[in-house]
């Protein structure tokens, strides 16, 4: 009587666990199965006892049944699939451990399993949604409550140059360390839940080089509204940010043009008959006279304002420059000519490196001359004594790019966004036209200027023209 109710019990017991069981013997047949095991498979006791046989499970598995079953040796967690009464294979994570009687002899087997398909459901649904993260071209970043990384985009693979791997269960601000705004928005979600949108930030990308980007911040809740981190999105909009700079350049040039024709000659001129009278004036007094010595300053100054006026007029010059197809080599070899001498004056190494193949441009040669005699003065001002510069000419497909590469200061990051200003100079003696003017000479080549420059390191000019088509 005893017996026969625990028997029952233990059935109950193991039934009521939610997880299928089936036990075989030596042979490898069905000796038990629980009713969970019924409901999974659809089969009912009797029908799976008339399989009788463990090879019913699925090929791959039954090889590690049978392993168990000659070896003794248990497998854990295993993902298969079991079959059906209704021909569907049910995914299921399944386990398999010796069966031993008193005496600790094998006697068969344990197989537990349980249905893994909800499981595969909702893998399923999160390959399916980084999918289409996969395909959206801004960057997706989530995060957990403590700022670590759990998520990471293609689209923020892309901008940022850094693979998922490497980034994914890292803290957000090891990764990004100098997006000191972006970080403190993050923590201000995660703890106030006040999100951003379109926050211009600059991020480095894994070449050091500047990005901007629009950031937005959302809080990632579930559905009892507990705080899971945040989503950072990140939309590149480096392209556009220099694309409005150089509009706002060309506009102000533009303007500076108009200024410069409607206004240089006018001072131009009556400046002409003041050097002149002061010439005549000059010549009335002694050499020993201490007012020749206002007369020079005079003069030297009055020299001054007629090279501002020169270089304000090269800004209102016709924008349709005087072309003729010509070998950017044969012009170096010009301004080789004329700058040689001004470097041994100032004890500078200036190396020349031109193209082995010609780079033929159609260009306005005195103009292009302007522009690479302002960028050796600017280097040769930069550099001060001993200095060094060289000049190289590479031809590419379809442009040729003239490096003027010095080993001055460099350019201080707030300075550097705006050498390319009217009047901007950070010289006493400096007009601040020099590259003003360069800049709106290579536009109208339709070129580009870039500037490289690292405090401490030196500059780099790069003046891109296109070649000539033949
Ligand atoms: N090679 C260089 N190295 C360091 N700074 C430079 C260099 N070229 C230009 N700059 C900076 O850019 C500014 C503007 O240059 P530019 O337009 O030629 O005017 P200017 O030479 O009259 O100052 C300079 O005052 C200087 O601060
Ligand atoms: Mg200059």
């Amino acid at each position: 009587m005893q017996t026969k109710d625990s028997d029952r019990l233990r059935e109950r017991i193991l039934d009521s666990i939610p997880v299928g069981i089936v036990t075989y013997d030596s042979q490898g047949n069905v000796t038990y199965v629980n009713k969970v095991a019924e409901s999974i498979t659809g089969y009912n006791l009797d029908e799976i006892q008339s399989f009788q046989n463990i090879n019913h499970v699925l090929n791959g598995d039954a090889e590690i049944f049978w392993k168990t079953l000659q070896s003794g040796q248990p497998f854990f967690g295993f993902e298969s699939y079991c079959p059906s009464k209704s021909g569907i294979e049910i995914p299921v994570v399944t386990s398999t451990v010796p069966l031993l009687d008193d005496n600790n002899e094998q006697v068969g087997i344990v197989a537990t399993f349980i249905d893994n398909s909800e499981m595969n459901r909702l893998r399923a649904v999160e390959e399916h949604a980084s999918l289409i993260l996969d395909h959206i071209s801004d960057g997706v970043v989530t995060l957990n409550t403590e700022g670590i990384i759990t998520g990471f985009n293609r689209g923020a693979e892309e901008i940022t140059g850094l693979s998922a791997s490497e980034v994914k269960n890292r803290k957000f601000e090891d990764v990004f360390p100098l997006a000191q705004l972006v970080l403190d928005k993050l923590h201000e979600t995660i703890h106030t839940g006040r999100e951003c949108k379109d926050l211009k930030a600059e991020i480095k990308d894994k070449q050091d080089r500047a990005r901007f980007m629009l950031v937005s911040t959302r809080v990632l809740r579930n559905r009892n509204h507990t705080v899971l981190g945040v989503m950072v999105t990140f939309k590149d909009v480096t392209i556009q940010e220099l694309l409005e700079e150089q509009i706002r350049q060309s506009e102000k040039l533009a303007v500076i043009g108009e200024l410069a024709a409607g206004t240089a000659h006018e001072i131009r001129n009556p400046l002409t008959s003041v050097k002149g009278f002061i010439q005549l004036l000059d010549r009335k007094y002694e050499n020993d006279a201490p007012e020749k010595e206002y007369f020079r300053i005079i003069l030297s100054e009055l020299n001054r304002v007629n090279d501002i006026i020169r270089e304000f007029l090269l800004l209102s010059k016709p924008t349709v420059p005087n072309l003729r197809k010509i070998d950017i080599n044969s012009v170096m070899e010009d301004i080789r000519t004329l700058m040689t001498s001004d470097a041994l004056l100032h004890n500078i190494d200036l190396q020349f490196e031109l193209s082995k193949t010609p780079a033929i441009c159609e260009v306005d040669v005195e103009q292009i001359k302007q522009v690479f005699i302002n960028l050796i003065r600017n280097a040769f001002e930069a550099t001060g004594l001993n200095g060094k510069l060289t000049i190289a000419i590479n031809t590419g497909m379809e442009e040729c790019e003239i490096c003027f590469m010095d080993n001055g200061p460099g350019i201080p990051k707030e300075v550097l966004s705006r050498i390319f200003e009217p009047f901007y100079t950070t010289k006493n003696e400096g007009t601040g036209l020099g590259l003003t003017v360069s800049y709106r000479i290579i536009q109208n080549h339709g070129g580009t200027i870039l500037v490289d420059s690292e405090e401490g390191k030196g500059t780099t000019f790069r003046v891109r023209l296109p070649l000539a088509r033949n």
